[in-house]
């Protein structure tokens, strides 16, 4: 049967925060395609979690090219999705792409030279079958590529109209500096910068997060949840099918460690008291931040998405909540 989106899909609870100072919306929370969309993965699964992102006005879908595994078939089950259920759609909603991490063998399917950007985002364009990115990403700074090579592929990526706009993720306070200026010279504007950002990692606070705001770019986080560990998946040990049981996880068992489980469990106290689930609360902790124009959610179900949805309905804390969250994370 013909998938028709709700209805009342942006009358819900989902808010809109402009992006930096572009003049582009995106939803506060935003689905990523990072683990459960691949070839290893359930299509139905992943079909019904589009659907279920967009009747709840998710709007943003966050790729890349190596998401699989194999690398590239997130890109190429999501373009499935949209020819089967979304082609009348494709304007209420962001993609966003990136290139930067190896994905295909040799000298060039590595990095963030001209070279590997260019043709990465023609392979991308071609497996999800769109014109255009609405957003494009360096998905990291590389160590030995000038800075200067990697902006200016990404100017021409937006003059040839292939991406709209243009991030980056990852890159180090440096560089960071040096992406924003070249970009805003050009007149094609840094708008985003992709950065984790968890109550279990909270570097970007050391400058990531205030450089992107000197220079007016959104920030949008990811791994929110810690692959997971900031939910009631691991608090009575590692269960079947979760990320870390997976062999094609990232998120490994060494990682689950007691400390932080430890951690989970009294976090879930205060998340009960709040009437959340620890996965709502996590995601309101990051987004208390007004800074943080969104977070990326990844999930493995419907039920998940719903979830992470309604840590919406509670964003704000109280000063006792904050530092008593503050005193269990410092020692992470
Ligand atoms: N720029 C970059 O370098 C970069 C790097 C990593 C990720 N990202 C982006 O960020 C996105 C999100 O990353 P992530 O998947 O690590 O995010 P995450 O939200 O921290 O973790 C998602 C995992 O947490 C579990 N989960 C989610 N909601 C839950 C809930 N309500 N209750 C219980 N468990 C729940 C699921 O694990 P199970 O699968 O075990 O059920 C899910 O797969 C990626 O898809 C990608 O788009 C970007």
């Amino acid at each position: 049967m013909e998938y028709e989106p709700a209805e009342n899909r942006y009358a819900g609870k989902m808010q809109y925060n402009y992006c930096g100072n572009s003049g582009l919306l995106l939803p506060r929370i935003s689905l990523g395609l990072w683990h459960n969309f691949g070839d290893v993965d359930d299509f139905g699964v992943a079909t019904d979690m589009i659907k279920y992102a967009f009747d709840n006005g998710i709007t943003h879908f966050d790729l890349a090219n190596n998401y699989g595994p194999a690398p590239g078939s997130a890109e190429t089950n999501f373009g499935k999705i949209l020819k089967n259920d979304f082609q009348s759609y494709r304007d209420e909603m962001i993609i966003s792409s990136k290139a930067g991490h190896e994905m295909w063998p040799g000298p060039y399917g590595d990095g963030s030279s001209r070279k590997n950007i260019m043709a990465s985002i023609n392979q991308s364009l071609r497996r999800t079958g769109l014109d255009y990115f609405d957003i494009f990403y360096s998905h990291r700074y590389d160590g030995v590529t000038p800075v200067e090579e990697t902006v200016q592929a990404l100017i021409d990526i937006v003059k040839q109209g292939k991406a709209l706009y243009v991030g980056l993720s990852k890159y180090p306070l440096e560089q960071q500096r040096i992406v924003y200026e070249e970009l805003q010279d050009s007149g094609v504007p840094c708008i985003i910068s992709q950065y984790r950002y968890s109550m279990f990692d909270r570097s970007i606070e050391q400058g990531n997060l205030a450089l992107a705001a000197e220079y007016g770019s959104g920030f949008i986080a990811f791994s929110p949840l810690a692959q997971g560990l900031l939910t009631n998946q691991y608090l009575r040990g590692i269960p079947e099918n979760s990320r870390a049981a997976k062999s094609t996880g990232f998120l490994k068992v060494d990682q689950v460690t007691e400390e932080r489980i430890a951690i989970a469990r009294q976090l879930n106290e205060i998340a009960a008291r709040r009437g959340q689930t620890l996965a709502e609360m996590a995601l309101a902790w990051v987004l208390k931040d007004a800074r943080i124009t969104s977070v990326i959610v990844g999930a493995s179900s419907v039920k998940q998405l719903g979830d992470n949805i309604k840590a919406i309905d509670n964003l704000l804390f109280s000063e006792t909540e904050l530092s008593e969250i503050k005193s269990l994370i410092s020692s992470i």
